[in-house]
């Protein structure tokens, strides 16, 4: 393992993960490894694992927790991760994967794991007014729109709502946290890394409190 930080990004659907780990990642220097963003590239690419998993991802479940680590485990060993470090956003989110996470990482391995708290009413919110780009993943809302309507910023890409934006699909999302992903929070809490951030406010608000808490 390299010298760069490693952190992994925890928080209900919608709490602001993706917003804040490409932030992380950049301040960083180090890539921002996304499982959602990994899974929906495999599922626009129409590959047979991607087929797969969009069963799974637009009814709001979990993808099942050997594919999601076979997927990690390869990401984490490309030179970028081993010698810089990561953000991971979205992994683990259940008790077997952080427990394989650790396995993988060894000890001191991670160097904090942050949650972004952010009440269920408001991520509901955030969910029901996202876009996002179908070619670079960059997350917009009805409220702060791209410049061009429908077209991103970044790379001309089309802005649209997620598959699994409805609200059948966020319920299950948000059950399936609360009984498999929250429990997390205790892991991480006795591993002494669990940094808890306040996720309302402004995103660049919440990026500079992120940062701010972390140890340096
Ligand atoms: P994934 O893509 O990870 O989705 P998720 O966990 O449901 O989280 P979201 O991406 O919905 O929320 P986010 O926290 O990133 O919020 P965002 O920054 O976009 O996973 C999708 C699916 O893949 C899963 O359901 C599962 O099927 C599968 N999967 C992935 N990983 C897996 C794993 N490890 N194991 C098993 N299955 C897995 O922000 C949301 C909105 O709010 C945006 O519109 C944004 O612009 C806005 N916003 C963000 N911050 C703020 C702010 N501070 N103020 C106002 N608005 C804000
Ligand atoms: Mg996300
Ligand atoms: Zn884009």
């Amino acid at each position: 393992m390299g010298s760069g930080v490693r952190l992994l990004v925890l928080g209900k659907q919608g709490a602001g993960k993706g917003t804040q780990a490409v932030r992380i990642a950049g301040h960083y220097g180090v890539p921002h490894i996304s499982t959602g963003d990994m899974f929906r590239a495999a599922v626009a690419a129409g590959t047979p694992f991607g087929v797969k998993a969009n069963e799974y991802m637009k009814r709001g479940e979990l993808v099942p927790d050997d594919v999601v680590i076979g997927v990690v485990a390869e990401r984490l060993a490309k030179d970028d991760a081993v010698n810089d470090g990561f953000v991971l956003d979205g992994f683990p989110r259940t008790k077997v994967q952080a427990e394989e996470l650790q396995r993988l990482l060894g000890p001191g391995g991670l160097d904090a794991a942050v949650d972004i708290d952010v009440p269920t009413d408001t991520v509901i919110d955030r969910i029901s007014g996202r876009r996002v780009c179908k070619t670079c993943g960059a997350t917009y809302h009805v409220s702060a729109p791209p410049k061009v309507d429908s077209v991103c910023d970044k790379d001309g890409g089309e802005v649209v709502q997620r598959e699994d934006d409805t609200p059948e699909a966020v319920r299950k999302r948000l059950e399936l946290y609360e009984k498999d992903t929250r429990p997390l929070l205790d892991l991480y809490e006795e591993l002494g890394l669990l940094v808890t951030v306040d996720g309302v406010g402004d995103p660049d608000e919440v990026f500079n409190r992120v940062i701010q808490s972390l140890p340096r």
